[in-house]
């Protein structure tokens, strides 16, 4: 049948492209110059919604929080930035959070080295196995028609419960790496307490409940893109994670939606984004909200960022969350049933892109 021979094309290419374990920098420096078809996305989504660009958005300026001052008298003040953020915007950008400026520049160059080492040197991590800890991928085995491809890089590594073997991390960014999860352990602590407090509950509430004790770092390169109108560096999707910390560099792209409209994150040297993800909005039954976000692609520019995905600790991973019950109350039932994370990112990552909310799926 038709049909089918089409999308044994398209797996057949999928393939072909996972085999070069070159990733999308191998295709660019290969010198393509038009975006092969399993990267390409419907015209209707590379259009919609309207993008509200920063100059013309004055009301909707992204919101900014100045960490400075958290253990002291300003620290009311800005749980009360962090609530408004994560129930209005589902994210935000910090700065003075304390994660030093030398480790954040550090990160960004060894992304970019560990991504431009020669292809030889790289295809040894290239790897379509997700239970692996540390691996290079691009399309995560999940491309196909309705999905098509990021025009982008990642190299993943897994540490949970905060540790992952030293031998395990590619050379040639192994201290920076390690570098930055301590920054991030750090950077976790503070945010958790904060949400906690947030939320309305004791600041140790969701560390008691380890909903953030595995870190799975991701270091991305988005090459530039012969036709940036075509692709995307990541297409629109939600993080399945508890909280997502983002650093990126300052090239921009990334846009989240915002009372449907697409709002660009304004890059700013030496901030960090934090994000509300799936599991979050879960457990606080809605009044934080996980954000659709996307990244351009562009025809003039190599970007690099870091996202960090907080996950339970390894024994939490199987084990069912729900709406927090301390939150629960005549006027707030659950919203949601129970879901283990594994499950939960295993049913997103199958149908993430096929339009419609994972969460619904797990709404009472
Ligand atoms: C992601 C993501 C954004 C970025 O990897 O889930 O949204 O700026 N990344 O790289
Ligand atoms: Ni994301």
């Amino acid at each position: 049948m038709e049909v089918e021979e089409g999308l044994d094309d398209w797996a057949k290419e999928v393939k072909a492209f996972e085999e070069t374990k070159a990733g999308v920098k191998g295709l660019v420096d290969s010198g393509v110059t038009k975006v092969p078809r399993i990267f390409v996305h419907p015209r209707a989504e590379l259009l919609k919604p309207e993008v509200l660009s920063e100059e013309s958005s004055g009301e909707s300026r992204v919101p900014l929080i100045d960490l400075r001052g958290v253990e002291g008298v300003e620290r009311k003040d800005i749980v009360e930035q962090i609530r408004q953020a994560c129930e209005h915007w589902g994210f935000f950008q910090m700065v003075n959070h304390g994660m030093d400026v030398s480790v954040i520049n550090a990160t960004l160059e060894a992304t970019r080295r560990l991504h431009e080492q020669p292809s030889e040197d790289k295809v040894g991590l290239f790897s379509d196995d997700s239970s692996k800890k540390v691996r290079l991928y691009t399309v995560n085995g999940s491309v196909h028609k309705s999905r098509p491809g990021p025009w982008r890089d990642a190299l993943a590594c897994a540490y949970l419960d905060d540790t992952l073997d030293s031998e395990e991390i590619p050379q040639i960014c192994r201290k920076e790496m390690e570098d930055y999860v301590q920054s991030i352990i750090k950077l976790r602590e503070t945010l958790s307490e904060l949400l906690s407090e947030a939320l309305g509950l004791s600041s140790d509430y969701l560390s008691r409940i380890e909903c953030m004790k595995s870190e799975f770092l991701t270091w991305l390169y988005y090459p530039a893109c012969p036709e940036p109108e075509l692709a995307f560096g990541a297409p629109q999707h939600s993080d399945p994670t508890f909280l997502t910390i983002l650093l990126q560099d300052t090239i921009g792209g990334l846009q989240f939606l915002h009372q449907d409209h697409w709002v660009d994150v304004p890059p700013i040297p030496g901030a960090l984004i934090a994000h509300i993800g799936d599991l979050m909005q879960i457990i606080s039954n809605d009044k934080f909200k996980s954000a659709d976000h996307r990244v351009l692609a562009r025809s003039d520019q190599i970007r690099v960022s870091a996202a960090c995905f907080l996950y339970p600790s390894a024994k939490n991973l199987l084990k069912p969350y729900s709406p927090i019950m301390e939150l629960m109350s005549d006027n707030n039932q659950p919203l949601y049933k129970e879901v283990s994370p594994l499950e939960y990112a295993i049913y997103h990552q199958s149908r993430a892109m096929d339009g419609t909310s994972t969460l619904s799926h797990y709404k009472l």
